[in-house]
């Protein structure tokens, strides 16, 4: 049996309740689709609403606790060794889209480490959980980062900058090495599932640049508990601060910082 601490419960208890709500929002969303106006509106009140009762809800089981958000900021807590980073919906275009291919990030910092964190798609029911020197899990089983070590039998996971984000040239770079040596790649637009599924070793990498501290942070231990290794693009961790972060299995940790820095 998975061990969940008493904040970890408080967690996903909360996302459940915030899940709910996104699940009905995601099946008035398909007939908005048609509208001239669109789901566009609709979409920002899903995400300030989640990010509000996921609030409520924490702030009244752990009072005095901080939060990180990204739609409303940082908010101070009393209690300045504890915070809360969330991301409300991480695969906002997917959701305006109608795919279910997105999630509620919760971390929570104690002492500025990552002490527990989910990633949770309401759609699927998936619940991803991990609780620091415990373990990851998707609802009730264990996860391992896969055990793949070849370049040439991997597929890897990253996010393309769309337009108005920095690092194109970048991107486009590294992807090329990464589809020059690698079995395939996909992008599908919410980086804490990326970490996630790595987590779960259907993906054997992830990496992106770019991201804020709300798209990665229960990712980070997600997959660290699931015995694989989280660096920054330098290999150092400085992941939270750069936004930049390779996510693999120790075996190719290494090459794939090598391959990405190639770029043939
Ligand atoms: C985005 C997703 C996406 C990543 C973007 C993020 P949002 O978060 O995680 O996969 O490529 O960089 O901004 O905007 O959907 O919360
Ligand atoms: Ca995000
Ligand atoms: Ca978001």
């Amino acid at each position: 049996m998975p061990y969940l601490s008493p904040a970890l419960n408080v967690m996903i208890a909360a996302a459940r309740k915030a899940g709910r709500a996104l699940i009905r929002d995601f099946g008035e969303l398909e007939n908005l689709q048609i509208s001239k106006k669109g789901p566009a509106d609709f979409v920002s009140t899903a995400d300030s609403r989640t990010e509000r009762v996921l609030v409520e809800e924490l702030t009244r089981t752990r009072p005095g606790y901080g939060f990180l958000l990204e739609e409303s900021g940082e908010i101070e807590g009393r209690d300045k060794t504890h915070r809360f980073i969330i991301d409300p919906i991480d695969g906002t275009t997917n959701f305006l889209h109608g795919i279910p291919q997105f999630a509620i990030s919760i971390a929570l910092e104690r002492e500025d480490q990552l002490v527990s964190g989910l990633v949770f798609n309401p759609v699927t029911d998936e619940m991803y959980f991990a609780e620091k020197g415990h373990g990851a899990y998707l609802n009730d089983r264990r996860l391992r980062v896969a055990a793949r070590h070849n370049l040439s039998d991997i597929l890897v996971a990253s996010g393309a900058p769309f337009m108005g984000k920095q690092g194109r040239e970048d991107f486009l770079l590294e992807l090329n090495a990464v589809v020059a040596s690698t079995a395939g790649m996909r992008r599908f637009g919410s980086a804490s599932l990326d970490l996630a599924w790595t987590a779960a070793g259907k993906f054997d990498a992830f990496w992106e640049r770019n991201l804020k501290p709300w798209d990665i942070a229960a990712g980070i231990l997600l997959v660290r508990e699931a015995g694989g290794i989280v660096t920054d693009l330098d290999g150092r961790d400085g992941m939270m601060d750069c936004g930049h972060i390779l996510a693999t299995n120790d075996p190719l940790h290494r090459p794939l910082l090598e391959l990405l820095r190639s770029r043939p």
